[in-house]
């Protein structure tokens, strides 16, 4: 990987900051959902700051992580039901032990691959839900998220796309029947 992802993480005790900001957001739209146990899936999951403090007792999770440090950190955080693989999430196969979930989390994903594994992955979450199941995800600036997922079967829920930061956080359910879920599916490299 190109980028210093352990470094990218200490933005968000910046008080204030973008990063900060986000992440208020993300944790806005995961709190209402996490009223109960919940399954859920989280991407490239960093340090999994944005769900692991939210996660329900009785909850189920699998966050998946490339860099060793970051999965480290969301391990010693993490309470009983978690799982955080130290992985390659670009493809179904960590997420065959928890899928269907009812909450996938793709924050920090879409704006470090190309468009054509952004329009792949947006098509396989269908295979990753339970009906009905909400996607949260985070891109920089405008993108063809949106409409990929309104071309997926997803109604947008909430967009932030504040005035003063280039974020955009994004929350979409799955308003038509899942896909079975295959495993070992490429969805996206990192660029
Ligand atoms: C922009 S950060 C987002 C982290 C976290 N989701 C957040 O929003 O705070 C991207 C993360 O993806 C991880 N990553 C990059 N390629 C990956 C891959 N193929 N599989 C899993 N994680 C990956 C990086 O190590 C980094 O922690």
């Amino acid at each position: 990987m190109s980028r210093d992802w352990i470094k990218w993480h200490d933005e968000y005790e910046v008080p204030g900051s973008s990063l900060a900001r986000r992440l208020e957001v993300v944790r806005g739209y995961l709190r209402p959902l996490l009223d109960r146990p919940r399954r859920v899936i989280s991407m490239c999951a960093g340090d999994g700051r944005d769900v692991l403090p939210l996660l329900p007792a009785g909850s189920r999770a699998v966050l998946v992580e490339w860099d060793p440090v970051l999965a480290g950190r969301a391990r010693a955080a993490a309470p009983s039901g978690v799982t955080v693989i130290t992985g390659d999430a670009g493809t179904t196969t960590p997420y065959a032990e928890i899928a269907p979930a009812e909450i996938v989390l793709a924050c920090g994903v879409f704006g470090n691959v190309s468009y054509e594994d952004t329009r792949r992955t947006i098509a396989a979450l269908p295979s990753l839900l339970t009906p009905g199941g909400t996607v949260i995800w985070t891109r920089a600036g405008e993108s063809p998220v949106r409409s990929l997922f309104a071309d997926n079967g997803f109604t947008e829920l909430a967009y932030a796309e504040p005035t003063d930061a280039r974020f955009r956080v994004g929350m979409h359910r799955l308003d038509r029947a899942p896909d079975p879920f295959l495993g070992d599916v490429r969805l996206f490299t990192f660029v």
